[in-house]
C-alpha cells in the first residue's frame, strides 16, 4: 500500500533533529495528509495541511485524495474521519485524545433515552461517539446546527444531543423546542461571567465573542458567537482592535496569524488554571505525530457495520450543509 517500509517504533527511539522536514518527507512517502483542529498547539497547526473547524474538518476527509490520514485532533473527530473513508488508514496521535462531551453520553443510557421518546427525530452533536452517531439520524456540528434544525418540518419532535448548551442555544436560535441529553464540555463550561464582566470593564473597546458550547451565562454578554471558524473569520472581518474570546485558546494562534495587528484577550476561567485549554486536545504533539506517522500507528480502527450505520447521518448532514 504504501512506498516505503517504516520499521517499528521499538527498533528507532530518537526524534530526527529537523522534526518538521522528516514529517513532511513522511507526508510524500506515505501520500498522507494532516488535518488539524483550530485547539491543537501552534507548532500542529502550522505543519498541517488543513485547519478547521469540525464541519470543515469532516468535508476535507470526505474529499481528501490522501491514501493515510493523519488527525491532529481529538478521538471523536479523527473516527468521522475513518467513518468517511473505511479503507483508508486514519492515525491519530495520542488515542486517549478524548473528549468530556463525547464522554457524557454513554451508548446505553443514551439507547435507553432514545427508546423511552420513539417519535424523536435525533440530532446529535458530532462531538459524540460512533456508537451515538450510529443511533442518530442526522449529525450537525456548531457551525450548521441551527441550520439543519430550521430544516426539521415545525411538528416534529427532536431530541438534540449531547450538549445541551449548544441545544439551548439552538432553541434560543430557531424558536423549537428540543428535548436535551444533559452533557457539556468541561472547557467551555469553565468560563467566570464575574471575571468576564471584570475584563469588559477594563476593555471596553474588546468585543467578546463566545462558542456556542459555552454556558448562557457567556453567551448573554456575547456579541457574536460562533464555531472556530466563524470566530476566526469574525475577528478578521470586524474593525475592533480587541477581541475577548471565549473558546479553547488554541484557536488565539490563528486569529493572531490571520490580523497580528489585533489583540485576542482569553476569557478568564473560574479558577487559576489553564482550563480554557483542552487537556485532550493538548495530548497531541509534534513528536507523537512523527512517531504515529512512522510507525503508522495508532490508528482508528472500527466494526464494519458500526461505520455503515454512523456514515448516513454525517452524510446527511453534508447534504444538508451544502
Ligand atoms: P467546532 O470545531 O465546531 O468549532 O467545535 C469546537 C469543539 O469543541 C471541538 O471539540
Ligand atoms: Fe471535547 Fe470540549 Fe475538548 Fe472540544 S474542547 S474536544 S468539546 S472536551
Amino acid at each position: 500500500m504504501f512506498a516505503t517500509a517504516f520499521p517499528a517504533a521499538e527498533a528507532t527511539s530518537q526524534v530526527p533533529h529537523d522534526l518538521l522536514a522528516a514529517i513532511s518527507a513522511l507526508k510524500n512517502d506515505l501520500n498522507a495528509v494532516i488535518l488539524a483542529h483550530y485547539y491543537q498547539e501552534p507548532d500542529i497547526q502550522d505543519i498541517a495541511d488543513y485547519i478547521g473547524d469540525s464541519l470543515g474538518l469532516s468535508r476535507q476527509a470526505a474529499a481528501t485524495q490522501a491514501e493515510v490520514i493523519v488527525f491532529a485532533g481529538v478521538h471523536f473527530m479523527a473516527e468521522t474521519a475513518k467513518i468517511l473513508n473505511p479503507n483508508k488508514l486514519v492515525l491519530l496521535p495520542d488515542l486517549e485524545a478524548g473528549c468530556s462531551l463525547a464522554d457524557s453520553c454513554p451508548p446505553d443510557a443514551f439507547a435507553a433515552f432514545k427508546a423511552a421518546h420513539p417519535d424523536h427525530l435525533v440530532i446529535s452533536y458530532i462531538n459524540c461517539t460512533a456508537e451515538i452517531k450510529a443511533m442518530s439520524d442526522i449529525i450537525c456540528t456548531s457551525s450548521n446546527a441551527v441550520k439543519i434544525v430550521e430544516q426539521v418540518p415545525v411538528d416534529q419532535p427532536i431530541i438534540f444531543a449531547p450538549d445541551q448548551n449548544l441545544g439551548r442555544y439552538v432553541m434560543a436560535q430557531t424558536g423549537r423546542e428540543m428535548l436535551l441529553w444533559q452533557g457539556s464540555c468541561i472547557v467551555h463550561e469553565t468560563f467566570s461571567e464575574r471575571k468576564l464582566l471584570e475584563l469588559k470593564l477594563q476593555h471596553p473597546e474588546a468585543i467578546v465573542i463566545a462558542h456556542p458550547e459555552c454556558q448562557s451565562t457567556i453567551l448573554r454578554h456575547s456579541e457574536f458567537v460562533g464555531s472556530t471558524t466563524a470566530l476566526l473569520t469574525y475577528t478578521q472581518e470586524n474593525a475592533a482592535p480587541a477581541f475577548i474570546v471565549a473558546t479553547e485558546a488554541g484557536i488565539l494562534h490563528q486569529m493572531q496569524k490571520q490580523a497580528p495587528h489585533k489583540q485576542y484577550i482569553p476569557a478568564p476561567p473560574e479558577g487559576i488554571c489553564a482550563c480554557n485549554e483542552c487537556p485532550y486536545m493538548r495530548l497531541n504533539t509534534l513528536e507523537k505525530l512523527y512517531w504515529a506517522m512512522r510507525t503508522l500507528s495508532p490508528e482508528i480502527s472500527l466494526a464494519t457495520d458500526l461505520c455503515t450505520a454512523a456514515r448516513q447521518p454525517i452524510e446527511r448532514m453534508l447534504a444538508m450543509s451544502a
